[in-house]
């Protein structure tokens, strides 16, 4: 676990004394640093700041003239492309304009309270729409971090509890909260790290928080059914990024944590929605568990107040496809993902059980590698990683561990005729590239298992999969 050293007192103190304080939460100079050099080769190599030339559902035409299939876009359902969201969005387009340039906090237009209001009920608790997730959390994290969400009155001083793999967006903001409130990491998914970082807080006089991802966007979920009870029992705030897993759980849609929540929101729960992935639009926001803190953000959210609302097509478009949330559509789609993740982690065979390595054993690590990092369990998941009432989540990672064996696989699946995310440092540890696959309801059974075949070989030809 992590004591990130900057809480508001002794970070007042020791900037005063030294005026340049030590970079423990942020140093922007020293990781660009280590991300050019990768970064550059990656870009050269084609993989990375790419402009598409033209796109049909998921084959889209490369710079270069190539045409690929791409795991790149996360609209798991393909909402984006619904004739149904399109119309809506022109609608709102001819009836409202493109944007009135003004905060929210003068004027919002008719269809984004119908908006909220439908989130709202879709989502069982107040929701308030930003223009993206990462100026939701701008908004709501600095004040929650200040004690006022929990308690405006009486607000006590808060320990901020990060998951280590807890969205770039939130971690962003770390030495913004460590101005209010204590912060601090623990190792992902560690229940056991974060009831002792709990307690430890009560013992101080603190109320704490932990901040975790829904569906984490490097593969993987966070606990929540564990970590709702938990913070019953010990009486502290949660708030995760469900941005990956809004649409494609819940019988409506409504998000995988609350698909595992009944009823309505609990107190003390926030829970942040993405307008962008399943959703198919763009945009973001988050449902509180009551008019209060819906108030507070309203007034004093920092986006809310100084930086524009939704686009108002993408406002006609969430309308549109909060319909097909409503109607059954999204639920029919879902089931189209959950087969076609299936299929690429099972293969044809759609057993229970990953063909090529088991669930226990789920990587495949090689001898003489850097940090036991070069694994291949593309086909299965991980303790993280495991199915929720069944499901898997649309993430799927390949961990290829240094970074020339990313670069390269990453350009041999484009000669393949697939593109693929390939993931470097900052984004995950140096030496531990990873591939990250996006799979959606509009991949065909060919371009799934193609890119199945086309993993495998690579993996193969590279000596670091052998097949029985
Ligand atoms: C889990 C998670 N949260 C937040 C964001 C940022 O979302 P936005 O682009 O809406 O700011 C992302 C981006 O993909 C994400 O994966």
């Amino acid at each position: 676990m992590t004591q990130d050293p900057q809480s508001t007192k002794s970070r007042q103190h020791a900037a005063t004394q030294d005026p340049k304080p030590a970079k423990s939460l942020r140093n922007t100079a020293a990781m660009v640093g280590r991300a050019v050099p990768i970064l550059d080769q990656a870009v050269s190599a084609g993989l990375m700041h790419v402009t598409l030339q033209d796109r049909a559902n998921k084959r889209v035409r490369l710079d270069d003239g190539r045409v690929v299939t791409e795991f790149i876009n996360c609209s798991y359902l393909g909402l984006d492309l619904h004739p149904a969201v399109l119309a809506g969005a022109k609608q709102v387009l001819d009836d409202w304009g493109i944007h009135l340039c003004c905060a929210r906090s003068r004027f919002s237009i008719g269809p984004n309270a119908l908006l909220e209001d439908g989130l709202s009920a879709l989502f069982r608790g107040r929701a308030i729409t930003f223009p993206s997730v990462t100026s939701t959390h701008m908004s709501v994290l600095p004040l929650l971090a200040s004690g006022v969400l929990l308690d405006d009155r009486h607000p006590r001083p808060m320990r901020v509890i990060f998951d280590r793999f807890a969205h770039a967006s939130m971690q962003y903001l770390k030495p913004i909260l460590a101005e209010e409130a204590q912060v601090c990491t623990i190792p992902h998914n560690d229940l056991d790290a974060l009831r002792s970082q709990v307690q430890e807080a009560h013992a101080c006089g603190q109320r704490a928080v932990y901040l975790a991802d829904g569906v984490y966007s490097m593969g993987g979920m966070c606990p929540v059914t564990d970590l709702i009870a938990m913070a019953q029992e010990l009486d502290f705030a949660l708030y995760i990024d469900d941005a990956h897993g809004t649409s494609i759980f819940g019988e409506q849609g409504e998000g995988y944590v609350l698909s595992q929540i009944q009823g309505p929101l609990p107190e003390q729960v926030f829970v942040c929605f993405s307008l962008a992935k399943g959703f198919g639009c763009n945009g973001g926001g988050i449902v509180l568990p009551n008019t209060r803190t819906e108030r507070l953000i309203r007034q004093f959210g920092q986006t809310y107040n100084f930086s524009a609302p939704l686009d108002f097509s993408l406002i006609g478009g969430a309308l549109a496809a909060l319909e097909l949330h409503r109607n059954g559509e999204v639920r029919r789609l879902q089931t189209q993902l959950d087969r076609q993740i299936a299929l690429f982690v099972y293969g044809e065979a759609q057993q229970p059980t990953p063909p090529l390595v088991s669930a226990t054993s789920s990587h495949l690590i090689l001898p003489n590698t850097r940090n036991h990092d070069v694994m291949v369990p593309f086909l299965t998941w991980n303790e993280h990683d495991r199915p929720i009432d069944g499901r898997l989540g649309p993430i799927r990672m390949v961990f290829v561990g240094e970074e020339a064996r990313g670069i390269d696989w990453g350009q041999k699946l484009i000669e393949r005729g697939y593109f693929v995310s390939a993931a470097f440092f900052p984004v995950v540890p140096r030496g531990r590239s990873q591939l990250r696959i996006a799979i959606t309801a509009g991949h065909d059974r060919q371009q799934i298992l193609g890119l199945r075949d086309a993993l495998r070989d690579i993996a193969e030809a590279s000596g670091v999969l052998s097949v029985a």
